[in-house]
């Protein structure tokens, strides 16, 4: 019964549209319409239209969420005399500092309603500064925000925005590179108190996994789930990412997911065993092997923010293991360190033969490979491994220190090695990305290298403290990963990321500084750039390859394809079935084709 529950909704609210009320056709006839460059477009509500709801509509969501609507202020509000119409005056010279300090720290930003990690696609008008001039606005923030504490709560949003027309916007830490956790004048839930953790030491649920699991509420951060998966008896791991506060359950399994543990146990993605989800009509529904399966095998890398809102996840877990890291660091202006950035990225399907994992930040003159992972290896196991690319650098005369480290356990790898990398807010810059596949490094290794070169130029951009944000906006930092999923599940379709996870090497994306207050041409020009002459590079040096959803640009030309591949229809058919009016949105994921965010980054419609 509940598998074919959605095409019971679906029946119900075609007959409702027949018979003229409630439902679909209620909501569409409110859609205000607009032309736009030439087209018709049909419109959310905004604050300024008919639609918008009265405020006695809103004092009802607060009370339906017990009092968890929030007017939204952006982080700066404080420390500005001149408030916009749509943002409250809050000056408050103690407040602003607080800001000022919180803003460029995760765990600060993460405890905002709805303040970003990468403030690019906030429109910056209202940043934290002493003094700051001018006036404070939203700019493409949220108007409201649902704090939610239960599920309950999500769903009252949910039905909120279907029934309001309203752009609804999923926020859980802020990470998004690609501005997908804000919108203009929308209504966000927040996911983040969502946050418990529950394990159990042999699932029986739907599926032929009969391992350890752990629900975790979709809020979960890192920084919370491996320390407390470390500390069970008998200790266990999972696989989630490298950043201590990246949210697991969010846009993190719903995008992929890759971590240090990715090459030995498979994607982020891979590990899930049931979802509880808030769906465009609002019900929570259930998606495992066996209930609505198409739904829970899109929920798996199909896209954050598109078949609804996740509620909490179980994930597998697997045991402990001695697991060995690495770090390297090549220095040097002259030649021979672009003979040894090739060396390394050349060595990529050795390491990821082995199920290793690697995280590199890459500018002019300085490669920082920190860690490279070894599950359960021991320092001599790992050294076997690691020593062909060694003696290659040595015979190569390049400049090098390397350092290994055996730790008892894969917790004490990451709390060393990972936790207090690149765990920052504040990152005025734009990011492109490209997946780059084992064929490609075999046949083309040389050439890619050559085109990241050309990518990060000068390499004056910033990314937690690398360099920091200069003014140039021609110049790229790049971070990568050297991993492949497909060594531990190799079935393309076993979740919805990209077949070409299957045959990874490494998955980088490059960051390129951006200015707070550029004009609507400045960011058409740097977005251009990012899009058109740095991702072209890299698209034309690796043509088997793809990209990674969650590290990758939002304005990726064929996003389809170079997002999904040859998952794509399926997905688009499993949107259509679960949302079918576009009542969740984020750019460049399944079913947006018609859906264009208009008038200068405000408006979200739909072409007519
Ligand atoms: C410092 C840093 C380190 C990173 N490290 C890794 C890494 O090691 N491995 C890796 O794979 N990725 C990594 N990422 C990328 C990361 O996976 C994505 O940014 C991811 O989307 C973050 O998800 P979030 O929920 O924490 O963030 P948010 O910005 O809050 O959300 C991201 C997206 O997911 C949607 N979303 C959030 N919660 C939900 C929900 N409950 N239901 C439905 N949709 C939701 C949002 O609408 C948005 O589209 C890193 C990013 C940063 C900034
Ligand atoms: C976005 O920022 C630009 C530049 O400051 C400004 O002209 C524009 O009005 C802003 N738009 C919104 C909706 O904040
Ligand atoms: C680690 O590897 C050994 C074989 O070398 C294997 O027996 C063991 O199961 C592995 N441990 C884990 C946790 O995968
Ligand atoms: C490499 O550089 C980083 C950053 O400066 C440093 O933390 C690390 O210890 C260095 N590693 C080695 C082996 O020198």
């Amino acid at each position: 019964m509940v598998v074919y529950k959605h095409l019971l909704s679906a029946l119900l609210l075609a007959t409702n549209a027949a018979a003229g009320r409630g439902g679909i056709q209620k909501r569409q006839n409110d859609a205000p319409t607009t032309t736009w460059n030439g087209a018709t477009y049909s419109c959310k509500c905004y604050n300024s239209d008919d639609c918008w709801p009265e405020q006695s509509a809103w004092d009802e969501l607060n009370t339906a969420v017990d009092g968890n609507l929030v007017a939204n202020a952006p982080a700066g509000a404080p420390c500005y005399q001149n408030h916009g119409a749509n943002v409250e005056a809050t000056y408050n010279q103690q407040e602003c500092q607080e800001a000022v300090q919180g803003y460029g720290v995760a765990e600060w930003v993460d405890d905002q309603p709805a303040t970003l990690m990468w403030p690019f696609y906030s429109n910056t008008t209202c940043e934290p500064a002493q003094n700051a001039q001018g006036t404070c606005t939203l700019g493409f923030l949220p108007e409201y925000v649902v704090m939610a504490k239960t599920a309950e709560h999500v769903q009252a949003g949910v039905q909120f925005a279907a029934e309001h027309n309203l752009r609804l916007v999923i926020r859980n830490t802020g990470h998004d590179f690609m501005g997908r956790s804000t919108g203009y004048g929308s209504l966000a839930i927040n996911t983040h108190a969502l946050n418990s953790i529950e394990f159990t030491s042999s699932y029986d649920g739907p599926g032929d996994w009969t391992g350890g699991a752990v629900t975790l509420g979709s809020g979960v951060q890192h920084s919370q789930l491996y320390p407390a998966a470390n500390q069970l008896d008998p200790p266990v791991v999972v696989v989630g990412g490298e950043c201590p506060t990246v949210g697991i359950a969010g846009g993190f399994i719903q995008g992929g997911g890759h971590g240090p543990l990715a090459g030995y146990h498979g994607l982020g993605s891979d590990q899930a065993l049931e979802f509880k989800v808030v769906t465009a009509d609002g019900d929570l529904t259930t998606a495992n092997a066996e209930e609505n399966p198409d739904l829970f095998w899109a929920l798996k890398g199909g896209g954050p923010s598109t078949f609804g809102v996740l509620t909490s996840v179980t994930i597998k877990t697997h045991p402990e293991m001695t697991c060995t890291g690495m770090s390297v660091n090549i220095t040097g202006y002259d030649e021979t360190f672009w003979t040894g950035v090739a060396d390394f990225h050349n060595m990529a399907n050795h390491f990821t033969e082995a199920g290793m994992y690697v995280w590199f930040a890459l500018m002019n003159g300085n490669l920082n490979i920190q860690p490279v992972v070894g599950p359960n290896m021991t320092e001599q196991e790992f050294t076997q491994v690691v020593q062909p690319f060694l003696d290659k650098l040595d015979q190569d005369g390049v400049q090098y220190q390397h350092e290994i480290r055996e730790f008892s356990n894969f917790y004490d790898l990451w709390y060393n090695m990972f936790s207090k990398t690149n765990n920052v807010g504040d990152q005025q810059s734009l990011v492109g990305g490209r997946l780059f596949v084992a064929e490609d490094i075999e046949q083309h290794g040389d050439e890619i290298v050559d085109a990241i070169r050309e990518v990060i130029g000068a390499g004056s951009g910033g990314f937690g403290g690398f360099g920091g944000g200069g003014a140039a906006a021609s110049a790229a930092v790049m971070g990568g990963h050297v991993v492949n999923p497909g060594h531990a599940i190799p079935q393309e379709d076993y979740s919805a990321t990209h077949p070409a996870w299957r045959r990874a090497a490494t998955a980088n994306l490059y960051i390129v500084s951006a200015e707070p207050g550029m004009s609507w041409e400045e960011r058409k020009e740097i977005e251009d750039m990012v899009t058109n002459t740095l991702g072209q590079k890299l698209r034309d040096a690796s043509p088997n390859s793809a990209s990674y959803i969650n590290e990758g640009d939002v304005n990726e030309p064929n996003w389809q394809e170079t997002y999904w591949g040859d998952n794509y229809p399926r997905l688009l058919e499993i949107k259509q079935t679960w949302d079918p009016n576009g009542v969740f949105y984020a750019k460049s994921t399944p079913g947006t084709e018609d859906w264009e965010v208009i008038e200068y980054g405000t408006r979200l419609c739909k072409k007519q």
